[in-house]
């Protein structure tokens, strides 16, 4: 039988009256798996956007703290996102960490505009703490409107252009897909620059000051962002990062 997705998520269960933001650990890792279960991943994610990856690397990511989640007060996972980290070799062969792709983007709660809130802790964390040499990238589909509007206009991420820097980025971004079912689709890369870090800053801090989040037909959820004080964005240093500063000393300078 169908499901109300008036007090349902798409894959059936109950809405949660509360959220808490949380970096992934291994501890985490069965109740993304639930997520990805066959059936609740073709609800969730019908048109099979979310590509799968090699199971050692997702399980090394998710337990080294690479993913978000928003769970509820008994650990279940409503949506979640991941950081994948591409590596090459410089001219004396050493490797090192080249981009980081943002990707696995998944919510169950429709309507709620809560990807935003994972997308926007990760990729700040990631520029924050593991910041790749070249760029923090996100590809995604022309047809997918749902992740252009997330990522170009409430993100304010930016299309890469360059051919040479897409094709680097896609040969290297996809070593450890393992399933991609929109191969060949139109896509675009997408770029976090220096006002996506703002943009980013501006959507978490709102977030935080509504404390919930919140569907159109009234219907709000509470959340709770208190575990990016723990990588170092506190409050203070989001404001200024709001305000346009990326300068990472200045931000460092800022009293937690
Ligand atoms: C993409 C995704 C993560 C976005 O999550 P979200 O921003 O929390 O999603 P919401 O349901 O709150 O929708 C956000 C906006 O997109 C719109 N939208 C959602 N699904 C849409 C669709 N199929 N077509 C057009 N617009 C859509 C909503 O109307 C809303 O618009 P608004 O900002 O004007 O109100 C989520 O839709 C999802 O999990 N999709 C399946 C997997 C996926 O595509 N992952 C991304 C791969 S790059």
């Amino acid at each position: 039988m169908k499901q109300n997705t008036t007090f349902h998520t798409a894959d059936g269960r109950p809405l949660p009256t509360s959220l808490k933001l949380v970096f992934t650990n291994a501890a985490r890792i069965p109740a993304v798996n639930d997520m990805f279960n066959p059936a609740n991943k073709l609800k969730i994610d019908p048109q099979d956007y979310v590509v799968k990856r090699e199971t050692s690397l997702f399980n090394k990511q998710m337990s080294n703290g690479h993913g978000t989640l928003l769970v509820d007060n008994k650990g279940s996972a409503f949506a979640l996102t991941m950081a994948w980290h591409t590596t090459a070799n410089d001219n004396k062969n050493k490797p090192y960490h080249r981009y980081t792709e943002m990707g696995t983007t998944l919510t169950s709660m429709a309507g709620f505009h809560s990807a935003q809130a994972v997308v926007a802790a990760l990729a700040l964390h990631q520029w924050w703490n593991h910041n790749p040499k070249n760029k923090i990238v996100a590809e995604i589909l022309e047809e997918n409107i749902a992740s252009q509007k997330l990522f170009s206009d409430t993100l304010q991420w930016s299309i890469v252009k360059r051919k040479a820097t897409t094709k680097d980025i896609s040969d290297r971004c996809n070593t450890n897909v393992v399933e991609d079912n929109n191969g060949g689709k139109p896509h675009h890369w997408f770029e976090c620059k220096k006002e996506s870090i703002a943009a980013m800053a501006r959507a978490i801090l709102n977030i935080a000051d509504r404390g919930t989040l919140n569907r159109k037909d009234g219907h709000s959820i509470a959340i709770d962002l208190s575990a990016l004080d723990d990588v170092g964005l506190t409050r203070p240093r989001l404001e200024a990062m709001a305000s346009g500063i990326t300068a990472k000393r200045a931000l460092r300078g800022i009293a937690p």
